[in-house]
């Protein structure tokens, strides 16, 4: 892919590689905070919805005020609408909220953790996990494909490893109503609010949810004996791959493991970032360079879309469909 170059090219020869600007550092991150805020008071979400929104306290009064300043909203009297660029940031507001809360107490270790190798995660899963489904929200085509995929094949069983809240799962429950769900995650927090919310939603019958590592190539894990693994059909996984791949010796070596977990598979559905690195974070697309450090930090490799490519083609996978998200979110569709 092309990454933009809007190098600084002196008269002397000399070049400078874009920079960030200090507005960029300083109240990219305040502005990163209100962002946050005004998703924990819905506003995002109504705004997007053209739910009218109206500003009745003091404190909502500053986070309407601070957006309002930053071109991201426009208030008339008590009343907020979004700008052009407000509607963007509300529609990658996951991104925002991965960043500023899900990962802000692993890149708080940095400056204690000087002398180390690397900083183990320690996220906020809750955000992390409520993050991820807005990610996944904001392209409903993509998930459209999933279900669609799923629903135009025998109803089967389809485990989500590495579940989180179910959001995902939830959404293809309904664009798949043959379809049986597992999901699976190893934040017990997680699953067990993500199974209240299930069964509130009235989803309990088809959607089961379950604690534990999917990392297939560690000794079996106990939940594996809760499921009836041959009928399992479809397993998906998102943003989590990368993460095991690592851990465990490569793409193909995870995703074999979960074949051997489940003969009868006959799809995978794999989303995944994408490693892109430049020699400038302004030469990438934005989040790559967060994705990138965040990995560093935590030694977590990234994989480039070759190797998983070669991975897929090594077990007999054929790609069916294949969608970009932001530039470096990739979700494929293989069959066999
Ligand atoms: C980046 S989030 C992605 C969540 C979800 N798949 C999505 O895309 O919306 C990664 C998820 O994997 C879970 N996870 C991490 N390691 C895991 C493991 N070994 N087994 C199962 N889940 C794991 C985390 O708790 C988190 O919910």
């Amino acid at each position: 892919m092309t990454l933009t170059d809007s190098t600084t090219r002196h008269t002397d020869g000399t070049t400078e590689l874009p920079a960030m600007s200090m507005r960029d550092i300083v109240d990219g991150h305040t502005a990163g905070h209100l962002v946050v805020a005004a998703d924990d008071y819905g506003w995002w979400t109504d705004l997007l919805d053209g739910v009218p929104v109206h500003v009745s306290t003091p404190m909502e009064d500053v986070v309407a005020d601070g957006l309002t300043r930053a071109g991201l909203l426009i208030r008339e009297g008590e009343t907020l609408r979004l700008t052009v660029a407000g509607r963007d940031v509300a529609a990658h507001r996951g991104f925002v909220r991965v960043t500023v809360r899900g990962w802000e107490p692993t890149f708080r270790r940095l400056a204690s953790a000087r002398e180390a190798d690397r900083v183990p995660a320690a996220t906020e899963p809750d955000n992390v996990a409520r993050g991820c489904t807005d990610i996944a929200r904001r392209r409903p085509e993509i998930l459209a494909a999933v279900g669609g995929a799923l629903a135009a094949d025998e109803p089967g069983v389809t485990i989500d490893l590495g579940c989180a809240d179910a959001g995902r799962v939830a959404l293809l429950s309904a664009l798949a109503p043959h379809e049986q769900f597992i999901g699976v995650d190893i934040e017990d927090g997680v699953i067990a609010d993500a199974t209240v919310d299930m069964a509130a939603r009235g989803l309990a019958q088809r959607i089961s949810l379950l604690t534990g590592s999917v990392q297939s190539t560690d000794d079996r894990p106990s939940w594996l004996d809760e499921v009836d693994c041959d009928a399992v059909t479809t397993a998906m996984s998102f943003f989590l791959l990368h993460q095991l791949a690592s851990d465990g010796g490569g793409i193909a070596a995870v995703l074999r493991g979960w074949m051997e977990w489940f003969p009868n598979l006959r799809r995978v559905v794999i989303g995944d970032g994408i490693r892109l690195t430049a020699p400038s974070w302004t030469q990438q697309p934005w989040f790559s360079p967060t994705y990138e450090i965040y990995h560093a930090i935590t030694g977590v490799r990234l994989w480039s879309d070759e190797e998983y490519t070669a991975a897929f083609a090594e077990l007999g996978w054929t790609v069916r469909q294949r969608h970009s998200d932001h530039t470096m979110l990739v979700t494929t569709i293989l069959e066999r």
